[in-house]
């Protein structure tokens, strides 16, 4: 018995050499907002309309990374980390969004990047995890042409400055929240609720992540096969599922799959947009402001495809033509973010990515949000979150097994931090941050994932 479980622990073993590692954003853990000549950003300008955030709280501060990134990058040793996402805040860079650089800001990512290697960390650096120059949302945002133009400027200041240092590179962090929830819903920044902008910023978003893989490729040196080295996007794959066998909703879970997954998807890898999507807005009068040439750009070749999977979604139709579709949350247990616990989402996103490529794939987030506080030893029990990355990390395993070219995991999040229009209430970290006093506590699912990439595997 003894033996067969042990056997059993070994039949979950990853691949040799996968890379295991946590993320983060810059707005979400730097604070520093005024500092070194940072600019103003949309989600600085967001969190101050009333309303908008949970608490009516900002990054003013998060988890002040900007300044205690050294003890940050010693608490990830700790961990045993392999490798690190973070983004790098546009407007530490282009502080107005174009101009000169600001030295200052690639000077704190130069020190963090030094810092991670030469503990052995791998970086995956995002350029653009949501924090727009403000300068630019004036100019229009993601639904002007001139902010991917802008973006592969900053894009290739980076390369050349860091594209040495830093192996790996996603161009844009979820270009489906960024269109949706930014200029439909407007749930988060810009906070517009103009959804016939929805085609413009989703082919803009796309164009700047073409646009800055053309500059990659003249600026950095082509990657070795097989290291981890490259430049790829992170996208958010929801797997979609009808809420009822009815056909309305089997049509709606197709169209929302077209709407969120394929609309990226497509483009990137087959040079078009889904015609669902296209037939879905085109009934809606939206434009696509595509230019000859455009989807040959979105469309140039990159090394990897980052995958931010969490949760599914249940499709149901919706009898208000203007929305066709609704999104429902499927029925089993949830995380504190209201997200259904649902680990084949896992193995179903990476199957889909499969369809469309054989490139390496990298899960670039998973994670969830529950609540807890210290235990009178101080200690942070947290059995919910190592379940759900326990179960999620199987489902993965799974997909490995299946062939599935899967070549890195990274928890979301190294810390807690500001989760957006919900503040500071949902808790995501490995490391529980203390917002009165900053403080880091390693919770147990820290420790516990620790164990797992020291043996490269889950027991
Ligand atoms: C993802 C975001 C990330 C974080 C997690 C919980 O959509 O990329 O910044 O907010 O959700």
């Amino acid at each position: 018995m003894g033996q067969e479980s042990s056997d059993q622990v070994s039949a979950l073993a990853f691949p040799p050499g996968f890379l295991w590692g946590a993320a983060t954003s810059a707005y979400q853990i730097e604070g520093a907002v005024a500092e070194d000549g940072r600019g103003e950003s949309i989600w600085d300008r967001f969190c101050r309309m009333p309303g908008r955030v949970a608490g009516g709280a900002s990054g003013e501060v998060a988890c002040d990374h900007y300044h205690r990134w050294p003890d940050d990058v010693a608490l990830m040793e700790e961990l045993g980390l392999r490798a690190y996402r973070f983004s790098i805040a546009w407007p530490r860079i282009f502080p107005t969004g174009g101009g000169r650089p600001n030295q200052a800001g690639i000077d704190f990512y130069r020190r963090l990047v030094a810092a991670l290697r030469e503990r052995g960390i791998v970086p995956m650096a995002t350029l653009y995890h949501w924090d727009l120059p403000q300068a630019l949302q004036e100019r229009g945002g993601w639904a002007s042409r001139e902010t991917a133009l802008r973006f592969a400027e900053y894009a290739a200041c980076l390369f050349e400055r860091l594209g040495h240092d830093v192996p790996l590179w996603a161009t844009i962090n979820e270009p489906m929240l960024v269109a949706y929830a930014g200029y439909a819903g407007g749930t988060k920044a810009p906070g517009l609720r103009r959804p016939r902008l929805l085609l413009a910023v989703a082919h803009h978003l796309l164009l700047a992540h073409g646009l800055a893989v053309g500059a990659y490729r003249q600026l950095v040196p082509a990657p070795s096969p097989g290291a981890h080295a490259g430049i790829g996007i992170a996208l958010n794959l929801r797997p979609c599922h009808p809420a009822s066998p009815q056909p309305g909703d089997v049509r709606a879970a197709a169209t929302l799959d077209a709407l969120t997954n394929r609309l990226f998807l497509e483009p990137l890898f087959r040079g078009r947009y889904p015609e669902a999507a296209l037939r879905f807005f085109g009934r809606r009068t939206l434009r696509l402001p595509a230019l000859p040439g455009d989807l040959a750009v979105i469309g140039a070749p990159i090394d990897f495809l980052g995958l931010n999977i969490y949760t599914r979604t249940l499709a149901t139709r919706d009898r208000n033509p203007l929305r066709g579709v609704r999104a429902l949350p499927g029925p089993g247990p949830r995380t504190a973010m209201g997200w259904e616990i649902y680990p084949p989402c896992i193995t179903e996103a990476l199957a889909l990515a499969t369809e469309y490529t054989p490139l390496p794939l990298y899960i670039t987030e998973n994670g969830a949000a529950f609540a807890d506080r210290p235990g009178p030893d101080g200690a942070i029990h947290d059995p919910s979150r190592i379940a759900y990355l326990r179960d999620h990390l199987a489902a993965a395993h799974k997909a490995l097994a299946a062939g599935t070219n899967l070549r890195g995991y990274f928890v979301w999040s190294l810390l807690d931090n500001f989760e957006w229009e919900d503040g500071y209430g949902p808790r995501f970290g490995l490391v529980r941050v203390d917002y009165a006093t900053l403080a880091r506590t390693p919770r147990a699912s820290a420790s516990w994932y620790r164990a797992v990439i020291a043996r490269n595997g889950l027991a």
